[in-house]
This record gives structure tokens, C-alpha cells and sequence, in this order.
């Protein structure tokens, strides 16, 4: 039989959950994941569709994957994800060696399709679903620290750049208790940090309970349990949440809260229906209420239309705000959507010079941040060892900031640590060993 799979996945957090989910269904079907591209009868590509370098990326690396199909001629190819979703059968014309793809929505069909390929026959499944949520399926999950959730599923905002409504269908939520079940056997299973997923969970609700009454739920399974979530949308979001977050110590102190632009004319050309006085009067509660929050955002430049001036309020607001991170990015125009019938007429150097301009800006903010945290204490959850140095620890604190400690101290992968920071660049603080405060499964 060919059993063995092998998956990349590429985008977002929603992307890495979905691809569990692939395997939960696999698995239930005798399929085994192989980390061995070589040694799979079946590769899958996750894609992302969310800017056009993103799919020129996945381009490549699917011709790629199409000449190991020269010494394996049954291996099996398949594209799952956004990109499936956009491209359709122009994947299987175009993309000779592709034989299979497959929708967000569609990922049941997927034993089936497979069992076709091997036959000989190609197959796609890009239907979209106003019910499915995979809430009867568990993702496959490795053991580790961390783990996704994806609450719900698909985007009703349209936003006039953004393509995932069309990729990701409308919105659609779990049922609370079955999040929260699945809590449970993360925290039985050792799991320390659980993040529920949505493209936009403040417009999370199964019928009965919201966003809120779900982080309730999810913070009281286990109380050394950290609880993040993300993506937030300014619209909607309470200060019922923000009072939820407050009061639970396991709900981190971290909010993602895309921005996108500074000016309320982009916003309003965006769809994003909030203004900037109400964006920043989240912030200001949100700082009142919860001790010590920090936020991160999404930002584009260079939106059709954008002025200079419009531009400086972008920066202007982030200076306002002053972000502890911050994800930028030059916009691109996304076919089918709404902006792509706008004239894309910032040219290329005023995009790349704008985006410049608010990364240095970033920069200099974070690491002024940081630097105001040098002296201070925080409990950082270890999650590996650094990336540079297997002399030392990475781990992160419960606002989303990367702690890098020495080894030593009996401290082990997992464990919940004190330390103090003796020294903060834009991305990473450095920390010395104060105690442990909850060591992980000993
Ligand atoms: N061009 C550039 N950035 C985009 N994003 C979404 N669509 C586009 C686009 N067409 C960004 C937004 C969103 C993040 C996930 O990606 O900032 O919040
Ligand atoms: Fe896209 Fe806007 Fe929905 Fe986010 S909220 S996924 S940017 S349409």
C-alpha cells in the first residue's frame, strides 16, 4: 500500500492547524506521516494565496517536487489549501505533474481522491462549505509544547485586498465544548500552550457563547495551561474580552490586532470599518484594563490610492500605538477581489520606500521597548533550545516576547522559568536564571 505522506505547508497558523487536521484524517486510514520527502508514495503542498510572492514561491518549489516523480512515477502530488482554491483544475492543465487538489473544505474527500490517483486518475475537491469546522476530527499531532486550534474557520469581512474570503469561504464556528474537549486532552497529553485560531475569532459564536465565554471555557480546563489566540479583528472586539483576559492569569497579555493602514480614507477603501479614534480607543482600554498587555499588527503599504501624507499617518499611528511587533507587508493585488478592480498605481520603489520606512520605524520602536525592560523580571515558558547557540535556551514570556537563557540551573525544555533580562534588541531579550516556577513533567 502506499501509505507514507509527506506535507509542506506554507502561510499562516490556520494553514500548520489544517494541515493536523489532513493527517487526523489520513491516519484514521492507515496513512503514516513521513518527514522523508524521498520516502513518500504521497507529497502534499499546503499553499497560501495571500500575496503573489507567497504563490510564486510555491510555484517553484512544486516544479521542484515534480521531478521526483522521475524516479517515482506512482507518487502522488497533490495541492491543498488556499491556492487549490483559487487556481482549480488550472493547477492539473497547467502543472502536468499535479494529480490531485484539494480546498480547505474538502480535506474529507481526500482517502477517496488518493485511492483515485493511485488508479490513475486525477481528481479535485475545491467545494466550499458553510458548515464544515473538522470539530468531530482530532488534528495529528506530534508531542510537543505547543499546539493550534482552529475555532473557526473562513472570513465574512472582505476586506476590499484580502482573498481569503474567496479561498476560505464565509465564516463558520466550533462548538465550544468541543474546543474545549480538545483542551483537555492537550492538557492531558503535557501540552503547555494552546493558541485558538480564527481568521477573525471576535466574530466567534457557535449559537450560544462568543469569543469570550470560549476563552473562558478554554482558560479553566487547566490553569498552568497558556491560552493565546489570534487573529483579531477592531471591529469587534469587546471589552467583555478584554475584561476575560484580565481575569484569567493563563489567558496571555498579547493581542493581535491588525491595523493595516493610518488613515481613515485607506481604511475606508480597505472595508475595514473601524476609524482610527476607535482603533485607538481599544488600545487605550485595553492597556487600562489588562496589566502589561502587549500587541502586535498587520500593516500594508503602499494600498491603491495611498498619498504620501496618508502614508506618514500609517507611521503616525504606529508611533501612537508603539507595537511590541508588527508583520508589513507591500500590497498585492489579489485577483477576484475587490481592490484588484482599482488601478494598482503606487509604483514599486514608492511601495518598497514606504514599507522601508515603517520597518526602520518598527525597529527602533521594539528595541526601545526593550530596552525599558532590562532590570525587570517575567516567567518565560522554554520551548527549545536557541537557534544560534545549543548553549542556550529559547523560550518566550506570556506577551509573546522571545527570552533567550543560558543552560544550566537544571532547567529543561518545557519548564516555566523567572528570569531577568539583562539585555533587549528589536526581536529577542536576553535573560539570566531567577528560579523555576512549575518544572515540565518531573
Ligand atoms: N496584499 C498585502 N498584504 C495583504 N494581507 C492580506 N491581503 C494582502 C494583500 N493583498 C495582509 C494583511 C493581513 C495579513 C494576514 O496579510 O495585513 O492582515
Ligand atoms: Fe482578510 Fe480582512 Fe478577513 Fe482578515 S478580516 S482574513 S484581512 S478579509
Amino acid at each position: 500500500m502506499s501509505n507514507k505522506v509527506y506535507i509542506e505547508t506554507y502561510g499562516c497558523q490556520m494553514n500548520l492547524a489544517d494541515t493536523e487536521v489532513v493527517m487526523g484524517i489520513l491516519k484514521s486510514k492507515g496513512y503514516e506521516l513521513t518527514k522523508k520527502i524521498d520516502a513518500a508514495d504521497v507529497v502534499f503542498v499546503n499553499t497560501c494565496s495571500v500575496r503573489d510572492n507567497a504563490e510564486q514561491r510555491i510555484h517553484g518549489r512544486l516544479g521542484n517536487i515534480g521531478t521526483l516523480k522521475q524516479k517515482n512515477p506512482n507518487l502522488v502530488i497533490g495541492v491543498l489549501g488556499c491556492m487549490a482554491e483559487r487556481l482549480r483544475d488550472e493547477l492539473i492543465t497547467k502543472k502536468k505533474m499535479v494529480d490531485i487538489v484539494v480546498g480547505p473544505d474538502e480535506y474529507r474527500k481526500l482517502p477517496e481522491l488518493i485511492n483515485n490517483a493511485v488508479a490513475g486518475e486525477k481528481g479535485i475537491g475545491v467545494k466550499l462549505s458553510r458548515t464544515e469546522t473538522y470539530e468531530d476530527i482530532e488534528p495529528y499531532r506530534e508531542e510537543g509544547l505547543a499546539a493550534w486550534i482552529s475555532v473557526m474557520r473562513g472570513c465574512d469581512k472582505f476586506c476590499t485586498y484580502c482573498v481569503v474570503p474567496f479561498t476560505r469561504g464565509r465564516e463558520r464556528s466550533s462548538k465550544l465544548e468541543s474546543v474545549v474537549e480538545e483542551v483537555k486532552r492537550l492538557s492531558e497529553r503535557g501540552f503547555r500552550e494552546v493558541t485558538l485560531l480564527g481568521q477573525n475569532v471576535n466574530s466567534y459564536s457557535d449559537g450560544e457563547n462568543d469569543f469570550s465565554d470560549l476563552l473562558e471555557a478554554c482558560a479553566k480546563v487547566d490553569n498552568k495551561l497558556r491560552i493565546r489566540f489570534m487573529t483579531s479583528h477592531p471591529q469587534d472586539l469587546s471589552d467583555k474580552l478584554l475584561h476575560t483576559i484580565s481575569e484569567y492569569s493563563n489567558i496571555c497579555n498579547y493581542i493581535h490586532l491588525p491595523v493595516q493602514a493610518g488613515s481613515d480614507r485607506v481604511l475606508k477603501e480597505m472595508n475595514r470599518t473601524y476609524t482610527i479614534e476607535h482603533y485607538l480607543g481599544i488600545i487605550e482600554r485595553a492597556r487600562k484594563i489588562i496589566k502589561g498587555v502587549t500587541f502586535s499588527t498587520d500593516i500594508i503599504s503602499g494600498f491603491p490610492t495611498e498619498t504620501e501624507e496618508e502614508h506618514k499617518m500609517t507611521l503616525d499611528v504606529m508611533a501612537k500605538v508603539r507595537y511590541d511587533g508588527a508583520f508589513m507587508f507591500k500590497y498585492s493585488p489579489r485577483e477576484g477581489t475587490r481592490a484588484f478592480k482599482m488601478e494598482d498605481d503606487i509604483p514599486e520603489d514608492v511601495k518598497s520606500r514606504r514599507l522601508t520606512e515603517i520597518i526602520d520605524q518598527q525597529l527602533q520602536i521594539a528595541y526601545e521597548i526593550n530596552q525599558k525592560l532590562i532590570g525587570t523580571e517575567d516567567v518565560v515558558l522554554i520551548e527549545s533550545l536557541s537557534k544560534k547557540s545549543d548553549q542556550f535556551y529559547s523560550g518566550r514570556t506570556d506577551t509573546n516576547k522571545i527570552v533567550i537563557l543560558p543552560i544550566g540551573n537544571n532547567v529543561e525544555i518545557g519548564d516555566l522559568v523567572k528570569v531577568k533580562i539583562h539585555k533587549g534588541t528589536s526581536a529577542t531579550l536576553f535573560g539570566d536564571f531567577v528560579e523555576i516556577v512549575d518544572a515540565y513533567k518531573r
